[in-house]
C-alpha cells in the first residue's frame, strides 16, 4: 500500500516558516520540502501589512517587547517574547542580504503604523506584498540548493510515531500514500483560517497541522485563541480580501453605514485599538444599523498616496467595483490568525521526540491571547530558523537507523455516507455562527453537537485533498471549540458573552489525545 521515501529532514509546508527552517538545514543532508500545493501558495504569500522589527532610529528591542506583552494580554510566555523581538533584527538583516526589498524613505528602511505599536516598527514591501516579498527571497535561496528536494501537490496526511518518536510522515500525492522516513521532522503547515466561514486565509489553509499532530498524540495549548481581522472585503461575489490595518494606520477611518465614525465610542485609540476591540466594535455597531457590514473610509487621503501605497489592494478592489480612493470599502470581520497551537519550547521542539514545528502551527507563547499585527512574519523567520537549528542537532545525535517494518496507522472510517462539500460547509458556519468574534456556552454547545455529529469521520484513511482536509477540519474545529467551551472567561480574542470578566483567566489549557483515543486537559498558571 505504501512507498517509501528516505530523507534525512522532512519539513512540512513551505510558508515561511517551513523555508526559513529549510534554509536552515542546508548543507547539513538530504532535505525534503513537501507542500500541498505550488511551493508559494501559502498565508505567506498573501501577507500585507508587513514584519514588525525593532530597528527603527525611534525604537527598541524593549519596547517592541513591552508592546507585545501588552497586546497577548497576559497570557504571553516571556522568554518566548525575548527571544522573537532580539533574534528579529538579526533575521531582517540577514533576509534584506539575501535581497528582500523593503520600501525605503529616502535612505532609510520606511517604517509604518499598526494597531497597539507604539512605535512605527512595522517594514512592509512594494507597499502591500510583504510577505510575497519575503516568501520570493527565502524561495529562491531553498530553489538554489541542490539538496533541498521539493513535492509540490504532496499532503502530509499523519505523522508516524513509534516508541514515542516522530520517524516522519506519511504523504498523499497523486492518490498514492507515501511513508517519507526522516530523522528529523519538521512542521510548518499554517493556521485554520478555512476552518471559518469567512477568512483572509488561502485555500491551503485547513488546521492540517494541529489536526496531524494531535493524532500523534503532540501537546497542543490554548487552541481557543482565534484573532479575527476587523476589516475584510464584504462585496458581492468577492472573496473576504484582507484590507490591511496599515491602512488605518496610514489614516484609514472605520465609519457606520451612515458615515459615522463610531471606534472612539469603543476605545481611546480609536481606529488603532486592539484587533479584537476593533471586530467587536464592528460587529456592534453592525447589529445596532441591522447592516452586514461597515466601511473603512480613505478618500480623505490622497489618491496618489493610497495607490502607492497599497497597490495590491487598490487593484483587486478594483476588480470588485470597489475604487478605494473615492469609495467608502465595504468590510466587515473574518477569520485570521491562530494564537493557538502545536506546544513547543523557544528552539522548536514539540512534545514528540524528533518533531520540530514552526510559525501559525505552533503556539510558542510569544503571541498570548492576541497577536500583535505583523509579529507572525517575524515569528515564522525566528522560530523556522531555531526549530531548523535543534531538528540538525537532534540528527546529528541519533545514529541509529529508521525502522522500515513501521506501519502508519490505518483508519477505517467511512466516507461513502457524506457528501465532503456539505460537511465542509456546515463546519466553516457552525465555526463562524457559533465558536466566533463573540462565544458563549449555549453557542459553544450547540458546536460541539453539530460538530460531534460527524465524528465518525475522523476515523477514516483518506486518499484525496479535499477528504483528507475536510477531517483535518472537523478535528480543529473540535478542538477550538473543545477549548473555548473549557475556557470560562473572556481574554484577549477569546471573548465570552456569557463570562465577559478576566478573573481566573490567566492561564494557559494544554490538550493531548492520549493512547485509548481519550483527550486529557490541564490548565498551566502564567507567571
Ligand atoms: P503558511 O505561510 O500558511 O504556510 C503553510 C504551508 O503549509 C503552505 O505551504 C501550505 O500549502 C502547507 N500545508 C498546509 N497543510 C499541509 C499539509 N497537510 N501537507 C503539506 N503541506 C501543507 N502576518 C504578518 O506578520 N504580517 C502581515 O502583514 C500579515 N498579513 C496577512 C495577510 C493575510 C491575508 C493573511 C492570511 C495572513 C497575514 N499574516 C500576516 C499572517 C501570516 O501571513 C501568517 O501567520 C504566516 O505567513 C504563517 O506562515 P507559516 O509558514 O506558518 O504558514
Ligand atoms: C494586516 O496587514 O492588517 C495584517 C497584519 C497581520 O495580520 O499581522
Amino acid at each position: 500500500m505504501y512507498e517509501d521515501i528516505r530523507t534525512d529532514f522532512l519539513i512540512i509546508g513551505s510558508g515561511v516558516a517551513g523555508l526559513r527552517a529549510a534554509i536552515e538545514l542546508a548543507g547539513k543532508g538530504e532535505i525534503t520540502v513537501v507542500t500541498k500545493d505550488i511551493m508559494k501558495e501559502s498565508s505567506t504569500e498573501y501577507a500585507q501589512g508587513g514584519v514588525a522589527v525593532a530597528l527603527s532610529d525611534e525604537d527598541e528591542v524593549g519596547i517592541h517587547y513591552e508592546d507585545t506583552i501588552r497586546a497577548g494580554d497576559g497570557l504571553c510566555i516571556k522568554p518566548a517574547v525575548e527571544v522573537l523581538v532580539s533574534d528579529g533584527p538579526w533575521r531582517i538583516r540577514e533576509l534584506i542580504d539575501w535581497g528582500a526589498a523593503f520600501d525605503m524613505k529616502g535612505t532609510k528602511l520606511d517604517f509604518t503604523l499598526e494597531a497597539a505599536h507604539t512605535r512605527r516598527r512595522v517594514l512592509h514591501a512594494h507597499g502591500d506584498s510583504t510577505g510575497r516579498e519575503i516568501g520570493k527571497v527565502l524561495l529562491s535561496k531553498v530553489t538554489a540548493e541542490s539538496e533541498i528536494k521539493r513535492l509540490t501537490f504532496s499532503v502530509a496526511v499523519d505523522l508516524m510515531v513509534h516508541d514515542g518518536r516522530c520517524l516522519g510522515a506519511v504523504i498523499l500525492r497523486e492518490g498514492k500514500l507515501y511513508r517519507v522516513f526522516a530523522k528529523a521532522t519538521v512542521l510548518a503547515t499554517g493556521g485554520g483560517g478555512q476552518i471559518y466561514a469567512r477568512t483572509t486565509n488561502p485555500e491551503v489553509v485547513t488546521g492540517d497541522g494541529m489536526a496531524i499532530a494531535w493524532r500523534a498524540g503532540a501537546v497542543l495549548r490554548d487552541m481557543e485563541f482565534v484573532q479575527f481581522h476587523p476589516t475584510a472585503l464584504y462585496a458581492p461575489g468577492a472573496p473576504q480580501f484582507l484590507l490591511s490595518e496599515a491602512m488605518r494606520g496610514e489614516g484609514g477611518r472605520l465609519l457606520n453605514i451612515y458615515g459615522e465614525p463610531f471606534m472612539k465610542k469603543y476605545h481611546p485609540d480609536g481606529e488603532l485599538a486592539p484587533r479584537d476591540v476593533v471586530s467587536r466594535a464592528i460587529i456592534s455597531e453592525m447589529v445596532e444599523t441591522k447592516s452586514p457590514h461597515v466601511y473603512l473610509d480613505l478618500t480623505h487621503l490622497d489618491a496618489g498616496f493610497i495607490k502607492g501605497r497599497f497597490p495590491r489592494i487598490y487593484q483587486t478592489c478594483l476588480r470588485y467595483d470597489v475604487d478605494i480612493t473615492r469609495d467608502r470599502i465595504p468590510v466587515s470581520p473574518a477569520a485570521h490568525y491562530m494564537m493557538g497551537g502545536v506546544m513547543t519550547d523557544t528552539d522548536g521542539r514539540t512534545s514528540i521526540e524528533g518533531l520540530f514545528a514552526a510559525g501559525e502551527v505552533t503556539c510558542t507563547g510569544v503571541h498570548g491571547a492576541n497577536r500583535l499585527a505583523s509579529n507572525s512574519l517575524l515569528e515564522g523567520l525566528v522560530f523556522g530558523a531555531r526549530a531548523g537549528m535543534s531538528a540538525r542537532d537532534y540528527a546529528s545525535r541519533m545514529s541509529e537507523p529508521v525502522p522500515k517494518t513501521y506501519l502508519p496507522p490505518h483508519g477505517s472510517g467511512s466516507i461513502d455516507h457524506y457528501d465532503y462539500n456539505e460537511v465542509r460547509s456546515l463546519i466553516r458556519r457552525v465555526m463562524w455562527e457559533r465558536v466566533g468574534i463573540i462565544r458563549c456556552s449555549e453557542s459553544l454547545g450547540i458546536a460541539k453537537e453539530r460538530l460531534g455529529a460527524f465524528k465518525g469521520l475522523l476515523e477514516g484513511t483518506y486518499l484525496t485533498r479535499k477528504e483528507v482536509e475536510v477531517k483535518n477540519m472537523l478535528q480543529t474545529g473540535l478542538l477550538i471549540t473543545e477549548a473555548a467551551f473549557r475556557r470560562e472567561c473572556s481574554i484577549g480574542a477569546h471573548y465570552r458573552s456569557d463570562r465577559k470578566s478576566k478573573e481566573g483567566c490567566r492561564y494557559h489549557l494544554l490538550m493531548k489525545r492520549e493512547d485509548d483515543g481519550n483527550m486529557s486537559f490541564w490548565e498551566e498558571q502564567c507567571d
